[in-house]
């Protein structure tokens, strides 16, 4: 099977109704956390995809046992600090930051040396920035090059709790912080900018010790150690990150009508809705719901025409961290000079995010002007691609193929798109939905 897609012409007109994959962040966290609770938990439409079944490998080499039944996942726990496991285990996060540094909050207490491995793109990750605040836990760290992976950790007898200021508006370093007060005596206090809140929102649900006090910058977040996780059943719902192509799909293709049923739209992750709207965009939200303190609704999606350029307001920046990307796809349609700043983050995700998507627009035949941590965008409402487009993902970024994908589908000309396969770490449905957009019959 070739790894590399071919697209020659822009999508039809189309009218359709689409599910997306289960969403990620809520699939690994649910993992981590069932690993921690007593007895049964299962889920239904957990991510089966490439970052979620390293975090069902992983809780697995740590002695936890786990079921697969075609949607289903049960995960048999043995409580906090539950895991068992003999010298020298190996765990492999693959792909997924959010499993590598979560992980690593949930070994605060390992009594044995583990050593953690990722691919080739998350060896190039900064990991120091979770393993400077796990180290005043008492937890001891090793590398061969420092903060990067791979790197063993050895945890405290007795880790107390830490005060922490996660300035960098990541959830992934919140989050690693709150695991690891799980299993600390003691109070944990976290100062942290904004970031998406699906841990608090799990914390509360499982009813553990926290208390959250919010101001408009930042979330003071105060955990103390729980006697015990009860199991718990969770209904994943569809990705919001997932979704953002099939809204730009739309969006950008003429004539067309999307409704995607069943996505979390938790506002710590809504921020592409929001740009949208803000440049043009025909989006509607319906059939609200709240499941386990998650926001779950219906996306109903229009083209749009005359999208205008947008300086994008940085309070937006970290509710739209996994989709700027496709979100410069849409400036590049948009009249105007379009503006994103303070988003150097971009560079330290499974690609240098904001280099490469500059790079993209400019093969497209779109100005911009780039620097570490900005980027302009020159916007062409009436784009015509000149020439034949070669997509080279150096780093199997699965974000960039599915951005290349849909400025394809929806600004022509001939183009090649290499490692389709990436699309299986966070969104495996990916090419079998747009068969489904495109195809008449359904
Ligand atoms: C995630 C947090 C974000 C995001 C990632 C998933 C999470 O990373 O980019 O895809 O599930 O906590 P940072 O914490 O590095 O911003």
């Amino acid at each position: 099977m070739t790894n590399l897609i071919r697209i020659k012409k822009k999508i039809s007109p189309f009218n359709k109704k689409i599910e997306v994959d289960g969403d990620k962040s809520l699939s690994i966290r649910w993992v981590l956390f069932a690993s921690q609770a007593t007895g049964k938990s299962k889920s239904n439409n957990l991510l089966m995809s490439g970052d979620v079944i390293a975090a069902l490998d992983t809780i697995k080499k740590l002695g936890i046992r786990v079921k697969l039944n075609n949607n289903s996942c049960e995960i048999n726990g043995n409580g906090i600090n539950g895991f068992r496991y003999k010298k020298n285990l190996i765990i492999n996060a693959k792909n997924s930051g959010t499993l590598g540094r979560l992980i690593l909050g949930l070994l605060i207490k390992s009594p044995l040396k583990i050593r953690l491995i990722g691919d080739k793109s998350l060896s190039k990750r900064d990991f120091s920035r979770v393993t400077v605040p796990l180290k005043k836990f008492g937890a001891k760290f090793n590398y061969k090059v420092k903060g990067k992976l791979p790197l063993s950790i050895l945890g405290s007898k007795n880790p107390k709790g830490i005060k922490y200021f996660e300035n960098r508006g990541s959830a992934q370093c919140k989050s690693a912080i709150m695991l690891a007060a799980l299993n600390s005596a003691g109070k944990t206090s976290i100062k942290a900018k904004k970031s998406r809140n699906h841990s608090e929102l799990l914390f509360k649900y499982l009813k553990l010790p926290i208390k959250i006090k919010k101001t408009k910058k930042y979330d003071f977040i105060d955990i103390n150690k729980p006697k015990k996780i009860k199991s718990f059943n969770y209904q994943i719902p569809g990705d919001i990150s997932s979704s953002a192509f099939f809204i730009v799909l739309t969006t950008l293709a003429s004539n067309s009508k999307l409704l995607i049923k069943n996505v979390n739209i938790n506002p710590s992750r809504t921020g592409i809705i929001k740009i949208l709207k803000k440049m043009g965009a025909k989006i509607s939200i319906n059939k609200k719901k709240t499941y386990r303190g998650e926001k779950v609704a219906d996306i109903f999606v229009k083209s749009a025409k005359n999208l205008k350029s947008i300086d994008c307001p940085t309070n937006l920046n970290s509710s739209a961290i996994d989709e700027f990307l496709i979100i410069f796809l849409v400036a590049a349609r948009a009249k105007g000079v379009s503006y994103f700043k303070d988003i150097s983050e971009l560079n330290h995700k499974e690609s240098r995010r904001l280099d490469w998507g500059s790079k993209i627009l400019n093969m497209m035949g779109i100005k911009t002007i780039l620097t570490s941590n900005s980027i302009k965008i020159y916007g062409q409402p009436n784009l015509e691609i000149k020439k034949k487009i070669i997509i080279k993902n150096y780093l199997k970024d699965h974000r960039i193929f599915m951005m290349s994908t849909i400025a394809a589908l929806t600004c022509g000309n001939d183009w090649l798109i290499h490692d389709k396969e990436s699309i299986n770490t966070s969104f495996p449905s990916f090419l079998n939905i747009i068969k489904k957009i495109k195809n008449k019959n359904t």
